[in-house]
């Protein structure tokens, strides 16, 4: 398979070195502002949700629709290749409505990782464009997309305290400490760890590491968290426990979250969406009951039901 490299340059927000590659840096982080374009506002129907990102499994979607502000997420014809061989993601369509929680699902190197570290700002692609909240964000730095992530072996520091780690982000950015010792105060009350913030890491479970961390990942506020596989190092029950958790935790503070499993049963139990992934494409996107009463493709079928 022939890939062409290198066509989304040129329209970076900062440095844009993450990724590698020869990328031109001629803009400003200015290209992050928000699109403030009222005119092509959409709306858009669950239904044509699922229809938009089916369409990520073959065509390319019609024209730009970017300014979409119901949508936390719009991936729009991205295209990724790591070697200029295989193609991780081909032609991606995908949005994410504000405040849902969505599962990306499928077998092991079917791209899942990848579109979340697209959205993240961690890898570029190699056509196509990320929008969050409005903003266009295809070559702005992680820093600038207001995220917050989660992946299995989130270490966290070591010879910090549960309440330090939490703290971290909110002290490095100057906050105040009045307010930056309430906030992590809400967090640990949040993750239903407020006992724990004098302990060290190693003095915590795995389950507890992982709610610190996610504590961690919200304490900036972020717009969309993003979580790869969380719980995936953990044992069978700690996992089913920790995604009633999770649940509990969405309904509480509904930020938009998008979750990457290769589980469909956690996906299935987690998700109020599913978007199943196979070799690089979109094969489904619907909710869990959707999903299992009519899947779209025989591979769907069978990555349902095969558990
Ligand atoms: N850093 C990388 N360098 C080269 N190839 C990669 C890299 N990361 C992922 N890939 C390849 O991209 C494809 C998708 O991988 P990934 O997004 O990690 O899948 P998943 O998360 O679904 O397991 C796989 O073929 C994988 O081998
Ligand atoms: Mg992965």
């Amino acid at each position: 398979m022939h890939v062409l490299r290198g066509t989304n340059m040129g329209k970076g927000c900062g440095s844009g070195r993450v990724g590698g590659g020869q990328r031109r840096n001629t803009t400003t982080v200015s290209s992050c502002r928000p699109v403030v374009s009222t005119n092509s506002m959409m709306m858009r129907t669950p239904s044509s949700r699922r229809r938009a990102g089916a369409a990520g499994a073959g065509g390319r979607s019609h024209g730009r629709r970017s300014s979409v502000t119901r949508n936390s997420v719009l991936v729009e014809d991205v295209w990724k290749s790591y070697d200029g061989e295989r193609w991780a993601l081909k032609n991606i369509n995908l949005e994410i409505e504000t405040s849902s929680l969505v599962a990306l699902v499928g077998p092991s190197g079917s791209g899942k990782t990848t579109l979340l570290r697209l959205i993240a700002g961690l890898e570029r692609s190699d056509r196509g464009s990320v929008w969050l909240n409005g903003r266009e964000m295809t070559d702005c730095e992680p820093r600038d997309r207001n995220i917050g992530f989660l992946f299995q072996n989130y270490a966290l520091f070591p010879y910090m305290t549960v309440g330090e780690n939490v703290s971290f982000g909110l002290d490095i950015r100057g906050r105040e400490k009045e307010s930056t010792a309430r906030r992590v105060k809400d967090l640990l009350e949040l993750v239903k760890l407020e006992h724990l913030a004098d302990r060290f890491p190693h003095q915590l479970s795995g389950g507890q590491r992982q709610r610190i961390a996610l504590a961690r990942s919200l304490a900036l506020e972020p717009e969309v968290l993003l979580l790869d596989e969380p719980f995936g190092a953990l044992d069978v029950n700690v996992r089913k426990e920790l995604r009633r958790w999770l649940r509990d935790l969405h309904e509480e503070i509904p930020v938009t979250t998008v979750f990457v499993t290769h589980d469909q049963e956690e996906a299935m139990e987690i998700a109020s969406e599913m978007v199943i992934f196979d070799q690089g494409g979109i094969e489904q996107v619907g909710s869990p009951v959707d999903i299992y009463d009519n899947p779209a493709t025989e591979f769907v079928q069978s990555f349902i039901t095969k558990h």
